[in-house]
């Protein structure tokens, strides 16, 4: 299950994401804001962020205007590790070396094409672990300081 979520400014973008996921059979959990209303990001970035620490959803997608507001919020809640992406390469490498389990995107940044390919490229890679473990864990213990 993927747990999906945006405030205002992500909202027309979360809707081509689903969009595309729904096609492609995903298992989604769609989350708020749910029109182009204004909201706060960090309250949505709490509810899908929960989501993913309870164990409801296996990884979560973030959308705000930019990214960073809602990646901020998220990197705030324990357990969990977001990162803003802005192409493939970046989607790839954060799930192969920082065990990323949020994906931030911004809404009034990228185009819902590239959007699409980085959210594949995301749910496609997998933690590669090894020496990268360590680091995770090092990012980890950082929570209780
Ligand atoms: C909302 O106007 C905007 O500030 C928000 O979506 C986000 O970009 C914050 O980082």
């Amino acid at each position: 299950m993927i747990a999906i979520g945006s405030d205002h400014a992500g909202f027309a973008l979360k809707q081509e994401i689903i969009a595309h996921l729904r096609e492609k059979g995903t298992e989604i959990l769609e989350m708020g804001c749910m029109d182009g209303t204004s909201c706060d990001y960090p309250q949505v970035a709490k509810q899908v962020c929960d989501e993913v620490t309870s164990g409801r959803a296996e990884l979560a997608i973030l959308v705000c205007g930019t990214g960073l507001g809602i990646s901020i919020a998220a990197n705030k809640c324990k357990g969990i590790r977001a990162a803003v992406c802005t192409d493939c390469y970046m989607a790839k490498y954060t799930r192969l070396h920082n065990d990323a389990n949020v994906l931030c995107l911004g809404g009034r940044v990228i185009g819902g094409g590239l959007a699409c390919e980085i959210v594949d490229t995301f749910l496609a890679a997998s933690f590669e672990g090894g020496r990268h473990q360590r680091r995770v864990d090092q990012i980890t213990a950082l929570e209780e300081n």
